[in-house]
């Protein structure tokens, strides 16, 4: 007798979280002494910045009672104070004061994530088996360069997997269908020899604003999008992703161009990304994750990021 096969739905089929960096707050969102609440990778975490001025994520629950620290919790120095009790944890997990009790039992202490503050946004390095960073955060010297702008932000919350919204920008022939372009551009993907930093080269010559476009992508969560229209006529578009948990991603995008272009490229560029996101949307609202998809010749940039992507999944044995 036939057995029918377990039908793909949008719970069954997501992959885990890749390994890599993955932006938790903008810098200037977190004050010193601020307690936030993030939620990433399925968990939820507690965010803050010490007296000292130190970016600090751990775990939220207290290992007391279980109190979410992020919400009514304190910093108190360069540690945290639970609403509970006044458990204070240190900014290594362990905790460092029980205000009513000399001893401070061994297993009191918190899960401490690795963070690092660079180019105006905090970053978390998400690994699986939680090994220590494997590699860094890349620079941006555009940013504060007195050539360049200052930098604009938006950010969406688009209901996909970090993979899914990853593959989208190595994935040109949508760009005619789902955004409308007038053809697909002809587009390269290249992997450096390390292996791990993927470029996308899309010839633009045909869109509305004619440019050349070079996407790095330096992880499934982290990519820069370089849009040359013309000498000293440039645009930088700086993404990183907080995957909130298997179908949800928060998508925070920086831009930057050149001060000779000021005036012609702001907030309609803003407004050009939010539109774009908007045109995916539906389809990443209402997509499955293929594990294996059935590829066809034309497929070939799909077929690399697909192959590229999987180093970021040490854990898992199975195609993602
Ligand atoms: S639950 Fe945190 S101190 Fe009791
Ligand atoms: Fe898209």
């Amino acid at each position: 007798m036939a057995i029918v096969e377990t039908c793909q739905s949008k719970t069954n089929t997501t992959p885990d979280f890749p390994m890599g960096w993955f932006s938790v707050s903008r810098s200037h969102e977190l004050a010193v002494g601020e307690v936030k609440e993030v939620q990433a990778f399925d968990r939820e975490l507690v965010l803050y910045r010490t007296r000292s001025g130190v970016p600090v994520l751990q775990d939220a629950y207290c290992p007391h009672l279980g109190a979410n620290l992020a919400v009514e919790g304190r910093v108190v120095g360069e540690s945290v104070r639970c609403p509970f009790h006044g458990w204070r944890f240190g900014t290594d997990g362990k905790c460092v004061e029980i205000p009513y009790c000399d001893e401070i039992p061994e297993r009191a202490r918190i899960r401490t994530w690795h963070v690092e503050e660079k180019n105006g946004e905090i970053y978390v390095w998400f690994h699986p088996e939680n090994t220590a960073p494997q590699w860094g955060l890349p620079d941006l010297p555009e940013l504060g360069d007195p050539k360049w702008t200052t930098p604009r932000y938006t950010e969406f919350l688009v209901p996909a997997h970090v993979q899914d919204i990853a593959e989208n920008s190595c994935d040109p022939i949508h760009f005619q269908y789902v955004h409308r372009q007038p053809d697909v551009p002809p587009s390269e993907v290249t992997i450096e020899e390390n292996g791990r930093i993927l470029h996308l080269n899309s010839d633009m010559s045909n869109a509305e604003f004619p440019s050349h476009l070079h996407a790095t992508v330096y992880g499934p969560g982290f990519a820069l999008v370089r849009n040359t229209y013309g000498p000293n006529a440039e645009m930088i578009m700086y993404n990183s992703a907080q995957p909130i948990n298997p179908n949800e991603t928060r998508m925070r995008w920086t831009l930057i161009v050149n001060r000779e272009i000021e005036d012609l490229a702001g907030d309609d560029v803003m407004r050009g990304i939010i539109d774009g996101l908007s045109d995916d949307y539906p389809i990443w609202a209402n997509k499955v994750h293929k594990h294996r998809p059935v590829f066809c010749k034309g497929d070939q940039t799909l077929v690399t990021f697909r192959k590229w992507v999987r180093q970021f999944y040490p854990q898992q044995k199975e195609a993602v």
